[in-house]
């Protein structure tokens, strides 16, 4: 028996079209994300992961290693484990066994990517109960009743908080706060720390990086049949300081046009689009976030750098 999965977001490929020109057509042009990951871009950021610069996978990783057990203590009671944004669900899986997991529902936007890895979890954790979910919670977290009453363990890891402006993260973590039924939230957030570490991160010498960013012109030309050409456009990253963020943008190497059937657009050399922000927060910023988002009973633990944290919350 396989393992249940509901799509609720079915990816309308007129409304992705739109939202890409619109995007395209902007004053600043930008592009959302979530277009990073096609089948490609998924495995370019795995090998990102890899990368010795890119520390955030690995030292979050390492702290869950130190301290899984001293979280299992701090728990609030939960019926179910809800993995915002799953994946392949490897983060989670290794949290079942300490944090005694008897129910899993992996959350991420569509369950072609749940299949496979629910079917893997199925066989090593025969009973544990299992649901998949896809949807796009970018927009509304709004979880289907299938994930089951009482409270929950809100899982959302990988600093994938920072790719929301404040604002919007404020709002996200008050739907989490809903969506916790009286639970709580564990999440991973990337912090403060010297410039270059920053930009070495996301400006890597191998150009994986670049090579992740790129790639969505390949992604986006195939979903608005749009005419980028990779020789055109080259990666750029940077911490901005003032707005506390990594900033990522593909920079025209030459005045360039690009057309789609609709419309087109025209770049002037220099001109960018930008693909990601990826926000750093300070411990007692992102202590008040949570607080303002309705959490209380913080707790969080760091590496010994104090490069990244792993906050626990409760929402009741
Ligand atoms: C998946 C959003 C956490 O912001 O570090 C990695 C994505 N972008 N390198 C991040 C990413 C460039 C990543 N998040």
């Amino acid at each position: 028996m396989s393992p249940q999965l509901i799509q609720i977001h079915q990816a309308d490929p007129a409304a992705i079209r739109a939202e890409l020109i619109a995007g395209l057509s902007a004053p600043v042009a930008t592009i959302a994300p979530k277009y990073f990951y096609d089948a490609l871009g998924a495995r370019l950021f795995a090998a990102i992961t890899e990368l010795p610069e890119y520390y955030p996978t690995r030292t979050e990783a390492a702290i869950f290693v130190a301290h899984a057990d001293a979280m299992a203590c701090r728990l609030p009671a939960f019926e179910t484990f809800v993995d915002l944004g799953a994946g392949n669900c490897e983060k989670a899986a290794r949290l079942f066994a300490p944090f005694h997991v008897k129910r899993y529902v992996a959350v991420d936007i569509s369950v072609d990517y749940l299949r496979d890895s629910l079917d893997i979890l199925r066989r090593q954790h025969p009973h544990l109960a299992l649901l998949g979910i896809g949807l796009d919670f970018s927009a509304a977290l709004q979880l289907p009743e299938e994930v089951g009453a009482g409270p929950r363990l809100m899982f959302y890891p990988g600093s994938s908080i920072g790719n929301f402006t404040p604002d919007a993260a404020l709002d996200f973590l008050r739907q989490v706060h809903g969506a916790a039924q009286g639970g709580g939230l564990l999440i991973g957030v990337d912090l403060v720390k010297p410039v270059a570490v920053l930009e070495a991160a996301y400006d890597d010498p191998l150009q994986v990086t670049a090579a992740f960013n790129r790639n969505m012109l390949r992604h986006v030309s195939r979903l608005a049949s749009a005419d980028f050409s990779l020789a055109d456009w080259q990666h750029v990253a940077f911490f901005n300081t003032a707005a506390s963020r990594i900033e990522m943008h593909l920079q025209a190497v030459r005045d360039v046009t690009v057309r789609w059937p609709e419309g087109a657009r025209q770049f002037s050399r220099g001109e960018r689009i930008h693909t990601e922000n990826s926000y750093k927060w300070r411990i007692e910023d992102f202590a008040a976030l949570l607080t303002q988002a309705g959490f209380h009973d913080l707790q969080h633990w760091t590496d010994t750098q104090g490069w990244f944290a792993v906050f626990l919350a409760k929402a009741n």
